[in-house]
C-alpha cells in the first residue's frame, strides 16, 4: 500500500485508522451481513451510529444541552443561506466580517435575504489579516454577527473570537476540531465536514435551539432549522455514510488524546512550516503574522513558473495538493488534523532541497 502525504484543502486527508476501520466494516457492518450504507436510517444500527456521532461531538466540544447538534446536507454553502433565512427578520440588520473569499460568499447570500452591514472589510490588506475586535463596526440591535473562523483560501484564522452582543455565527468549515473553543460564545457554528470531520456531503450545525424559533412562518420546511431539531437530523434521509465516517473520526480524536492534544500537534506542525517560510526571503508567506492559520498555510515564490515547478516536483515526491486555490494562485499546504507531523517534516525537507536547487 502506498499512501502519499495529502495537503489538499478539502475534501482532505482522513486519519488512516478511520479509513482502515471503514474498509474492514464496508461490506458487513457489525455482523449484519450488509454495509451501513445499505441500512435504513431509521434502523437500530444507524440510530446507534448517529447518536454516538452526536454524543462524541458534544463531549469533545462540551456542547451545552440548550444547543442542537445537527448533521445536514447542502454543504457550508447552504448554511450561507439558511443562517439569514432563519435569523434575519425583515427590518433587522446582520453584521458580517469580510475576511476573504468564504466570508464574501456568505455576505452575498445574506444580501439576498435582507439588510447586511459589512462590519469590517479586509480589502486593504488583500484579505491577509483578521481584524481586532476594536476594528469591527457592529450595528446596534443586529440579528447576528457572522465570522469565518478560518479562511481556507487566504490562510488566515482568528486567534480569539470577538465578544458581541448579538449572537455570533461562525463558519468553522476549515478549522473545527483543530483546537478547543467555547461553544457558549456562539449562537450558531457550522462546518462542511470535508476537512477535519469526515467526507463531503455532511454539514455539522451546532445551534442554540432558541434561535431556531426566529424563522419566518413561510420558510420552506427543509430550510428551517426547527424541522431538524426534534428528531435530530432524521427529518429526511441523512448522509448515512458520511455520519458513520464522522463518528469514526470523533473516536480517532478521542484515541489520540482529544482536542487539547490536537491543538498542540497542530501548532507544532504550523510552527515548523512557518519557520521554514520565515527562514529566507526565497519564500514569501502570504498571511500577516498575527493572522496566520494553523490549518491552511499560503505562500508565494518569485514567479508563477517557479510555483508550477514546485507543485509538479512536490507531487512527484509524494507531497500532493500544494497548488493554491485557483482564484488566488500561489502555494498552499492544508495541514488539517489528519495530516501527520511526518507529512510536514517531509514537506519542509523537500522545500530545503528545492531552494538549494532553484534558489
Ligand atoms: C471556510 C469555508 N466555508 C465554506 C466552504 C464551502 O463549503 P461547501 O463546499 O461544503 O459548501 C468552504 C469550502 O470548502 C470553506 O473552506
Amino acid at each position: 500500500m502506498a499512501r502519499i502525504f495529502n495537503f489538499q484543502a478539502g475534501p482532505a486527508a482522513l486519519p488512516l485508522p478511520v479509513l482502515e476501520k471503514a474498509s474492514r466494516e464496508l461490506v458487513d457492518y457489525a455482523g449484519a451481513g450488509m454495509s451501513i450504507m445499505e441500512m435504513s436510517h431509521r434502523g437500530k444500527a444507524f440510530d446507534a451510529v448517529i447518536k454516538a456521532a452526536e454524543a462524541n461531538l458534544r463531549r469533545l466540544l462540551a456542547v451545552p444541552d440548550d444547543y442542537a447538534v445537527l448533521f445536514l446536507q447542502g454543504g457550508a454553502s447552504l448554511q450561507f443561506a439558511m443562517v439569514p433565512l432563519n435569523l434575519l427578520a425583515a427590518g433587522k440588520t446582520a453584521d458580517y466580517v469580510h475576511t476573504g473569499s468564504w466570508a464574501g460568499k456568505a455576505i452575498k447570500e445574506g444580501k439576498l435575504v435582507g439588510n447586511v452591514n459589512v462590519a469590517w472589510d479586509g480589502k486593504d490588506s488583500n484579505y491577509m489579516k483578521i481584524p481586532s475586535e476594536a476594528e469591527l463596526k457592529l450595528s446596534p440591535g443586529a440579528a447576528y454577527v457572522h465570522i469565518t473562523s478560518n479562511e481556507t483560501i487566504g490562510g488566515i484564522q482568528y486567534r480569539t473570537y470577538p465578544k458581541t452582543e448579538a449572537p455570533l455565527v461562525a463558519d468553522m468549515s476549515s478549522d473545527i476540531l483543530c483546537r478547543p473553543f467555547d461553544v457558549k460564545r456562539f449562537g450558531i457554528v457550522y462546518a462542511g465536514a470535508q476537512k477535519n470531520l469526515g467526507p463531503s456531503g455532511v454539514t455539522l450545525v451546532i445551534l442554540r435551539k432558541e434561535l431556531a424559533e426566529r424563522a419566518p412562518e413561510k420558510l420552506s420546511t427543509m430550510l428551517r432549522y426547527k424541522t431538524h431539531i426534534p428528531e435530530p437530523s432524521l427529518y429526511n434521509t441523512p448522509n448515512t455514510w458520511g455520519v458513520y465516517i464522522l463518528k469514526l473520526v470523533t473516536e480517532w480524536v478521542d484515541s489520540i488524546g482529544g482536542l487539547a492534544k490536537l491543538q498542540q500537534v497542530n501548532e507544532q506542525k504550523a510552527a515548523l512550516l512557518y519557520g521554514t517560510l520565515d527562514k529566507s526571503s526565497y519564500w514569501r508567506p502570504c498571511a500577516q503574522k498575527d493572522s496566520r492559520s494553523i490549518m491552511n498555510v499560503t505562500w508565494r515564490l518569485g514567479s508563477e513558473a517557479l510555483e508550477e515547478k514546485f507543485v509538479k516536483e512536490a507531487t512527484k515526491a509524494g507531497l500532493d495538493g500544494l497548488k493554491g486555490h485557483r482564484s488566488v494562485g500561489g502555494l498552499r499546504a492544508s495541514i488539517y488534523n489528519a495530516v501527520p507531523m511526518e507529512g510536514v517534516q517531509a514537506l519542509v525537507q523537500f522545500m530545503a532541497e528545492f531552494e538549494r536547487r532553484n534558489g
